[in-house]
């Protein structure tokens, strides 16, 4: 089955494709019969393992669906072909749009208010996403949506994972340990100890705080528009990562600076929680008189 011409799941239509990635195609579609529309995510390939990835971002959906922070989910087939997972759609902007794309960022979405009230939103969600228990893996600017009124919703469970707590510190960190992992995430955004393990192929070691570090690199994109790191090729990335200090934003101010250094702390056991993270934040905000309404 060629799931890109595919135009009807279940009872739901295709309306437009949204996006195609290595791993899933995204539709807009609408219940037939009604004019409800939702967003509809099925699975490129039907191997097995690709399949337990589908399933476990189905069973995250749902979980976290009922938070306000992540999409609603609506409903899943993932027993039989065709496989598909459907939820809401969130009206609003990607923060890829809203910070990447030049046009937007000569409008006001250059303005640090809106930059880090953005930033803040995002924190919430990412803290709510480790407090239910699970590991993001892909926080990126293309997986947060900023909804017309501000709230940021965080989606994209693909390759997310439940994670072990562990107390390090006297603070909470969620962990998960994979052998022969197929997918790490976006090598721009990935943290240094997801490259440098000796046994590169064979061993990798997921936690919350290597999401922390990826809210840093989103943090750092959000506030200058250009990457923290040498991302020539993954050869001279990876080295980047591992042994390169970003330079410093010269317009931003330097607390908040410092925030970001904080995520981008090389050593794991040195960065923040998310908790920690979001509430350095809101200190932050209220500094300079900025009120987050959701
Ligand atoms: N619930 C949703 N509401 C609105 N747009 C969505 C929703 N889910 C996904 N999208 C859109 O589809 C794109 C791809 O979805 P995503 O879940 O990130 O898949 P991928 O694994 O391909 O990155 C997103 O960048 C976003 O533009
Ligand atoms: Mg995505």
């Amino acid at each position: 089955m060629d799931a890109l011409n595919v135009t009807q799941f279940g009872k739901w239509t295709v309306d437009e494709k949204l996006a195609l990635s290595r791993m899933a195609l995204v539709y807009k579609v609408r219940k037939n019969g009604s004019s409800r529309k939702a967003v509809l995510k099925t699975p490129c390939s039907l191997l097995e393992k690709d399949l337990a990835f589908f399933r476990r971002e189905c069973e995250i959906t749902g979980e976290l669906g009922i938070s306000r922070y992540f999409p609603r989910f609506i409903e899943a087939s993932t027993v039989a072909p065709p496989y598909y997972l459907v939820m809401n759609n969130i009206p609003g902007v990607s923060f890829r749009t809203h910070f990447l794309s030049c046009q937007e960022r000569s409008l006001l979405k250059n303005e640090f208010a809106f930059q880090i009230k953005a930033l803040y939103g995002a924190a919430i969600a990412l803290e709510k996403m480790h407090e239910g228990g699970f590991i993001h893996n892909d926080i990126k600017l293309g997986n947060f949506i900023r909804k017309p009124r501000g709230r940021v919703i965080l989606f994209d469970f693909g390759i997310a994972r439940r994670g072990k707590l562990s107390i390090q510190g006297g603070r909470e960190i969620l962990i998960y340990e994979e052998h022969s992992p197929t997918v790490r995430g976006t090598p721009l955004y990935m943290a240094p100890e997801l490259y440098s393990s000796k046994e590169y192929n064979k061993h990798v070691m997921y936690s919350s705080l290597a999401d922390v570090w990826s809210f840093g690199i989103t943090s750092y994109l959000i506030f200058s528009g250009i990457s923290p790191f040498r991302d020539d090729s993954i050869s001279c990335l990876s080295h980047s990562i591992r042994s390169d200090t970003p330079k410093s934003i010269p317009s931003l101010d330097k607390k908040v600076m410092h925030l970001i250094y904080t995520a981008l702390e090389k050593q794991r056991k040195n960065r923040p929680t998310m908790r920690e993270l979001r509430q350095e934040l809101g200190s932050r905000m209220d500094e300079f008189g900025i009120n987050y309404m959701q």
